[in-house]
């Protein structure tokens, strides 16, 4: 199954939001095989929203991010990237559906509580999760769930 790369940003960190947030992708189903709390280095916050250096915001992205601490995660399960992505709502939470993360914790563009790789972009989890994880840090184990969440 696939392998998501998630991370609850430092405004949620903050607000008290990390539970409730890993508690949407374990409540549907997902399978969380990597999580740690870190604060992320100017240069791996470069690196990480590596894509937007050209546009505007890109350095109140970066001091946002690093701003206090966030925590990485890779969540497992069929389709897990668009699932993921789908869960989290539009990127401006005034947009976010209610009941996706953004639409029922989120008021503003610069403060959206989550981050999930793009499912567009076809090399964004397995590069983001590099940046944050180590090999050995991702667990392989029997989810005893699957059976009764799969056909
Ligand atoms: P991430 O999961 O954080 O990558 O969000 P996203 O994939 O939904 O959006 P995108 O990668 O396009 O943008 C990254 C982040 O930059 C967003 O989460 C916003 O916080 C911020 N951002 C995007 N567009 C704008 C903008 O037009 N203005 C400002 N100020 N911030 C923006
Ligand atoms: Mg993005």
């Amino acid at each position: 199954r696939e392998r998501t790369f998630v991370m609850v940003k430092p405004d949620a960190f903050q607000r008290g939001l990390v539970g409730e947030i890993i508690g949407r992708f374990e409540d549907r189903g997902l399978k969380l095989v990597g999580a740690k709390v870190t604060r992320l280095s100017q240069k791996q916050a470069e690196d990480h929203y590596g894509e937007h250096e050209d546009k505007p915001f890109f350095d109140d992205l970066v001091e946002f991010i690093t701003s206090g601490p966030v925590v990485p995660m890779v969540w497992e399960g069929e389709d897990a990237t668009r699932q993921v992505r789908q869960m989290i709502g539009a990127t401006d939470p005034a947009e976010a559906a209610p009941g996706t993360i953004r639409g029922d914790y989120a008021v503003d563009l610069g403060r959206n509580v989550v981050h999930a790789a793009d499912h567009e972009d076809e090399g964004a989890n397995e590069r983001e999760i590099a940046l944050f994880f180590d090999d050995d840090e991702l667990v392989e184990y029997d989810f005893h769930e699957s059976t009764w969440l799969y056909d």
